[in-house]
């Protein structure tokens, strides 16, 4: 049996400390944010052991005057009760938009950053313990980030500084109207097209320096477990990294050679949200393992509340 115990460490960070080292990345399961499917399922996810629950995309565009503080805290409370710390993430638009860069006129612009901020200010009352900023997997800040994709030639665009604006802006916006105590996190892909893994780790110096407490890596391929975070640690800031990481000696490894702080684990938390109790009481063979179908992602896709194919087994 594995020493498991590094996953198990407390980890402080601001004025939070988040009870281990494993982390629920944020993931849609289209059971709403405000619906008593949404607390049991986040609170199931919580009472299994994770550290840190985030919370699946929510956008900002629409969410002030749909959702108030009274709506969320049900959510935050539940994820509490399970035992750990939880954050939100907040999506660059609504669910589904696929604006590009070039469709954002200046206007449209500050009204962005005015909602990430507002909404911001709306999840922490409403009790989260931090927020996170969704700018990976080719989603909107992404795409400004990519030379390939933002095609502007103003000052959101062509040079780095450019590309790197809106995320800054964002960044800056949202931590001004977080209390002290919030954490912010921000979701970044590391290497994407039309930008190389340096420029990454200039944006992610730069988002630590607005503001930024937690750094979520997520890669688009897996090489070695927490390849692509490990060159953030020329960066003085928590990192997280994800992809496959409920392979408890892949998970083990980035701990041990000093990768990243923190471990997501995606679909093997929809597989076993016991995973984290199972680990931590060596019961490895208890865990009901995700075999990486990817019909989680289907159901995603069909707005069907996200299942698992081996919960039939389970
Ligand atoms: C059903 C489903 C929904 C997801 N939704 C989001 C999301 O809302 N935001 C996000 O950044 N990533 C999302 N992801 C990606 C996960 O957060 C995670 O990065 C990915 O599943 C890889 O981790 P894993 O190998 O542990 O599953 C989603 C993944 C799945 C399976
Ligand atoms: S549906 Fe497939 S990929 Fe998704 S969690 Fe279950 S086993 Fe894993």
């Amino acid at each position: 049996m594995p020493d498991t115990s590094p996953l198990f460490e407390p980890f402080a960070v601001r004025n939070k400390t988040l009870p281990n080292r494993i982390v629920m990345p944020p993931m849609v399961v289209n059971r709403g944010i405000n619906t008593r499917a949404a607390r049991e399922w986040y609170g199931e996810r919580a009472q299994g052991g994770a550290g840190l629950v985030i919370v699946e995309a929510t956008g900002v565009t629409g969410f002030v005057g749909r959702y108030g503080a009274e709506d969320l805290a049900p959510l935050a409370g539940a994820i509490h009760e399970g035992g750990a710390l939880s954050a939100i993430q907040l999506f660059p638009g609504a669910r589904g938009q696929t604006t590009t860069p070039t469709d954002l006129d200046r206007r449209t612009i500050d009204d962005l950053i005015e909602a990430y901020a507002a909404t911001a200010s709306i999840c922490a009352e409403a009790g989260f313990d931090g927020v996170e900023i969704h700018g990976a997997h080719g989603f909107l800040l992404n795409q400004f980030f990519s030379l390939e994709q933002n095609r502007r030639q103003d000052a959101y665009g062509s040079t780095l500084a450019g590309r790197m604006l809106l995320a800054v802006q964002i960044t800056r916006a949202v931590r001004d109207a977080l209390p002290d105590e919030t954490l912010l996190l921000y979701r970044h892909t590391p290497l994407g097209q039309g930008y190389r893994l340096e420029e990454s780790i200039e944006l992610g110096s730069e988002l630590v320096d607005a503001g930024v407490d937690i750094l979520d890596l997520s890669p688009s391929s897996i090489e070695e477990p927490g390849d692509r975070a490990a060159p953030f640690r020329a960066l003085d800031v928590p990192l997280i990294t994800v992809n496959d990481l409920d392979v408890v000696e892949r998970a083990l490894t980035v701990l041990r050679e000093d990768r990243a702080d923190l471990i997501a684990v995606g679909r093997g938390l929809i597989a076993d949200p016991e995973w984290p109790n199972k680990v931590r009481e060596n019961r490895l063979e208890d865990i009901v393992t995700c075999i990486k179908c990817d019909q989680c992602f289907a159901d995603l896709r069909a707005e069907r509340p996200v299942g698992c194919v081996q919960w039939e087994q389970a």
